[in-house]
């Protein structure tokens, strides 16, 4: 099943290449809850020093962390109080610095996570705006009123707006500790352009940019009416909003080297989603669609050729993601009647059938890695880590879940450390036997890091066999289809690589091909059964 080449041999990712965006695999990197260091139950950079080489071993060409900041941590670090200090829990930024040099001394890049919608409610801004009371241009740097001006509905339920001791009111889009910037405000925007330069200045890569499409408010705060055209939503991909990423475009291009912005753009539409993705705007964005698509034939090619399309015009290539932090786990959403994605759905008790979903996983995660574009990996998927859906009550951190009145179970799920060895919690996420941040299942011994790279039959070892060809295969960026069966997800790829995905309920012949390179499952009298993708090369 398995005839990579061993990964030693794969050649070092360039360091230099300007344009290594446009293919790179991404890894998603959750601090909290990646590897403890200290021995207090949470992730830290410590631990993650200690495990590059595991990083480097899974080959990929980037991290991507999510907020390292100062934050009080009301959801997750989304609610930063310092850009310029990490947060106590996971380190210092002379250990960042350092991290980040290391890293790229292994040829991995360093993206970092910006949120520049909000800031925390403990922000020195937000104090000073309170301080300064009514009126004051403090306040100006927030959406202060006298009278909530409209019935917007937070992203994370509830109400938008909050009243503070002297009567006025906030908006914030996420939860009340998340109070939102006015990026009418000059101040706004020279800061977030200085903080941008800060962490360039440090020799990161990237910048992921959270909430990107929600910037922009329309100045009088109306009503949603639900009737708004396109640019005209009071507050989301407002047309101005692309004026800050021109402006951010200019602060990354005036560095060596090629700074990425990476756009979190929740956008159904993929025009005015690619509208993100112009020259001098971001240059890349996560493609939503695809991940949110249910398990499906007809689905997935709708969702490839819409995104391939909507991409082209503008010349940026498109991203490839099955999950991140804020979504059902792959193999546990795969494995669910309804396969799609929406927040709204989410629900306790919905069933799943982890051995399917676990053989969708597999095939998705080559169907994604063949696709032309780049690749984002969420720590834990290349273990194939279920969603934890029975963390006690009490260990539950997520303002969604809280915000739902407790009926959406929330993100926790998909965030729970990552087991790395032996066969008891923590599983060598901490170097001591304190217990985690968030619990682990007691069944995760077969999951660990330890077990899974000596088994070559392992979701790890797939995605070590997949990162690793897929970095001698990949050649231009061109895409064919092969074959119109819905059900069968066939394309060649520049340079004569071939995939095959088969959605179908039956097994199905491989296509003509010169060389058999990788599958998902085994070949079954030379069929590829349901659930399965594979990789071969094109006969000349
Ligand atoms: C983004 C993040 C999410 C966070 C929210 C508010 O969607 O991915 O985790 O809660 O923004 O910052």
């Amino acid at each position: 099943m398995d005839l990579a080449p061993a990964t030693a041999d794969a050649p070092a990712p360039s360091t230099t290449d300007p344009l290594w965006w446009r293919s790179a695999v991404i890894y998603q990197l959750y601090i909290r809850s990646f590897a403890d260091g200290d021995g207090d139950g949470t992730g830290d950079l410590a631990g993650v020093r200690a495990h590059l080489d595991y990083l480097k071993q899974l080959g990929v060409d980037a991290l991507w962390f999510t907020p390292w900041y100062a934050s009080p941590l009301a959801d997750g670090g989304y609610d930063v109080s310092d850009y310029r200090s990490i947060h106590p829990a996971f380190g210092e930024l002379a250990e960042a610095e350092a991290l980040i040099r290391e890293a790229l001394a292994l040829g991995i890049r360093t993206i970092i996570d910006v949120v520049p919608n909000h800031v925390s409610n403990e922000h020195e801004w937000f104090a000073a705006a309170l301080a300064a009371g009514r009126g004051s241009p403090g306040r100006e740097r927030f959406w202060f009123v006298d009278t909530p001006p409209n019935n917007w509905v937070s992203n994370f339920q509830g109400g938008t707006w909050t009243q503070v001791d002297d009567g006025q009111w906030y908006l914030h889009l996420f939860t009340p500790e998340q109070p939102d910037l006015n990026w009418n405000h000059p101040d706004v925007r020279r800061e977030h352009e200085d903080v941008l330069r800060f962490w360039f200045d440090r020799g990161v890569a990237g910048v992921r940019i959270d909430s990107a499409a929600l910037l922009v408010k329309h100045p009088a705060l109306p009503e949603v009416t639900g009737q708004e055209g396109p640019g005209e939503h009071p507050n989301t991909d407002r047309d101005e909003v692309h004026d800050i990423y021109r402006s951010w475009r200019a602060v990354a291009d005036s560095y060596p080297g090629t700074r990425v912005l990476v756009g979190e753009v929740w956008m159904p539409d993929p025009v005015r989603f690619t509208n993100y993705l112009r020259a001098d705007e971001m240059h890349t964005a996560f493609n939503f669609d695809f991940m949110t698509r249910p398990w499906r034939g007809s689905e997935l090619r709708e969702s490839i050729d819409s995104m391939l399309a909507a991409h082209a015009p503008v010349g940026a290539p498109s991203t490839w993601v099955l999950s991140n932090h804020d979504v059902t786990r792959t193999v546990t959403r795969y494995g669910r009647e309804d396969s799609s994605f929406a927040f709204a759905a989410k629900r306790f008790g919905t069933p799943t059938d982890l051995e399917l979903g676990t053989r969708r996983a597999r095939a998705a995660a080559l169907l994604s890695a063949a696709l032309p574009g780049s690749l984002y990996i969420y720590q834990g998927d290349e273990l194939g880590l279920p969603e934890v859906e029975d963390l006690p009550h009490s260990a539950r951190q997520d303002p969604m879940h809280f915000r739902s009145n407790g009926v959406d179970p929330g993100r926790d799920g998909c965030r729970v450390p990552l087991p790395w060895a032996g066969t008891l919690p923590p599983y060598g996420f901490s170097p001591s036997t304190e217990q985690p941040w968030l619990p682990q299942p007691t069944d995760w011994a077969l999951y660990t890091v330890e077990a899974e790279a000596a088994d070559p039959a392992s979701m790890l070892s797939l995605y070590r066999s997949a990162l690793a060809l897929r970095r001698t295969l990949q050649g231009d960026e061109s895409f064919t289809w092969l074959g119109s069966d819905p059900d069968v997800l066939c394309f060649a790829r520049g340079g004569g690589f071939v995939s095959v995905t088969n959605l179908s309920d039956r097994p199905i012949d491989l296509p003509e091909h010169e060389e058999f390179l990788l599958s998902s499952a085994d070949l079954v009298a030379g069929q590829l059964p349901p659930d399965a993708t594979a990789w071969l090369t094109a006969q000349h």
